[in-house]
């Protein structure tokens, strides 16, 4: 298994967290680009990305490399934020800003997964997108409110290096984006939806 990121820091932890769970002679993590990543055409049986279609400038490329990658016959899956009702421009545009990613409507990621040529296309929307879905993610504990899914420590640290980076400004900006993002939830405009379909 080859994991890719365009982040040196994230490689770094993934390669740690391998280590710590003694998968290290299974895996493998590189830097790259998912847009035009470091593989041969046809080298994988599977293909997975989950949250990181809609955060490079070109969308259509990462599924296109995708699927470039994955033999004949081979899966390809994504996992990605999906609104869940129409909503204006300005107001999607508005929360991608604050959000760091483009979630897109679910028949938008279909249609640019059938553009990559992905085929047998199937899905699962509703399940996914239920608001607790998304701070029941932690496997230590059982996470009840959206404000508790890191812990105080865990919290402190983050800000401490948000403040390092971007001063106070980004702190306050940081917290706004997270209660904007946790309040879309609960309003049920913004879900996850699973693709899974095959090259
Ligand atoms: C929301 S996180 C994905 C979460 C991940 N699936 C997990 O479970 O921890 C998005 C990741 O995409 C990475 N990323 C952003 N743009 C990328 C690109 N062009 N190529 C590869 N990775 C990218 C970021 O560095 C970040 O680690």
């Amino acid at each position: 298994m080859t994991g890719v990121d365009i982040s040196e820091e994230m490689v770094k932890t993934a390669a740690e967290n391998a280590e710590k769970a003694g998968l290290s002679h299974k895996v493998q993590f590189m830097l790259g680009d998912s847009q035009c990543l470091p593989f041969k055409d046809n080298t994988f049986d599977v293909a997975i990305n989950e949250c990181a279609v809609g955060i490079p400038d070109d969308s259509q490329k990462v599924l296109n490399e995708m699927v470039r990658v994955v033999k004949l016959g081979g899966r390809i899956l994504i996992h990605e934020s999906t609104w869940r009702i129409r909503l204006s421009q300005e107001e999607k545009d508005e929360f991608a800003e604050r959000y760091g990613t483009t979630p897109l409507e679910f028949d938008e990621w279909r249609a640019m997964l059938e553009k990559a040529g992905v085929k047998n296309i199937v899905y699962e929307f509703e399940q996914w997108s239920k608001p607790e879905m998304f701070w029941k993610i932690r496997k230590d504990r059982d996470v009840k409110h959206w404000f508790f899914t890191m812990t105080i420590p865990e919290k402190l640290t983050t800000l401490k290096r948000i403040f390092a980076r971007y001063g106070l400004n980004g702190v306050i900006t940081v917290m706004k984006n997270e209660r904007v993002f946790y309040r879309t939830v609960l309003q049920r405009k913004l879900g996850y939806a699973l693709f899974k379909g095959e090259k």
